[in-house]
């Protein structure tokens, strides 16, 4: 049940995440320049683990949307995220088993920084895809399994106690890249772009993060 210590993590960092992660994650900055591109005045997102709000920023000012919802399973995340962004329609809860969102579909998918605490990555897409509208977007990242890194070279691996949360237990889940690309395929998505890039670094060493924009359109270049 990884999504209750992703909840007593959050919760107790929430008050300072921002903070923490000013000018030291650039994962929000790489989710939104895609985002921005994709969405337009009709656009409706759904952004899952949106937690205080960073990977909406750029769209939510640029007004580039019909509506913003996110999930998130940190009610305190949620509530600085509804401070900073209160357009926008936020749920608690588990992405995998929540049930009331607002409408059936999304054209926008977000998922920024959230992927690496959901361990079953079927769940996830196989949600996804019941959640997407026809010809929709998926714009995530995900940490990848990359062997000889110092950090990154397990596929599974707890959150340490250095942000002083420590009670959490906090799971990361790391993935192989040719993995992924398998069941992105098996639910029928289709990658259009993907791109590594440097996350956060982490005791000197760069973190790296996999940045991939997926769709379920059937003729991807149109
Ligand atoms: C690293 S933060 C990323 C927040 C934001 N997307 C960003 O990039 O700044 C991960 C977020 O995912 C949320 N989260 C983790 N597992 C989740 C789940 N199963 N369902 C919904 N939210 C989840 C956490 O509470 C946390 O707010």
């Amino acid at each position: 049940m990884n999504h209750l210590n992703a909840q007593i993590y959050y919760n107790k960092l929430a008050l300072k995440y921002d903070q923490v992660t000013k000018d030291a994650w650039s994962a929000p900055n790489r989710v939104e320049e895609l985002t921005i591109q994709l969405a337009n005045q009709n656009t409706t997102i759904l952004d899952i683990g949106i937690g205080t709000g960073q990977s909406i920023r750029k769209v939510y000012q640029s007004e580039k949307f019909k509506t913003i919802e996110g999930i998130d399973v940190s009610d305190v995340m949620l509530k600085n995220c509804k401070e900073s962004y209160p357009e926008v329609i936020v749920h608690c809860g588990d992405f995998l088993h929540f049930e009331s969102f607002t409408l059936p579909h999304y054209d926008l998918v977000i998922c920024c920084g959230t992927l690496e605490f959901i361990e079953n990555l079927d769940e996830f897409f196989l949600r996804c895809q019941s959640l997407l509208s026809k010809n929709g977007d998926i714009v995530l990242t995900f940490e990848p399994r990359i062997s000889g890194h110092p950090i990154q070279s397990e596929s599974v691996s707890e959150v340490n106690s250095e942000r002083q949360v420590n009670d959490a237990h906090l799971i990361t889940y790391r993935r192989d890249v040719d993995h992924f690309y398998s069941v992105v395929r098996k639910y029928e998505f289709t990658v259009l772009f993907q791109s590594l890039f440097v996350s956060y670094r982490k005791l000197d060493v760069d973190v790296i993060y996999m940045l991939m924009h997926i769709t379920n359109r059937v003729s991807p270049t149109e």
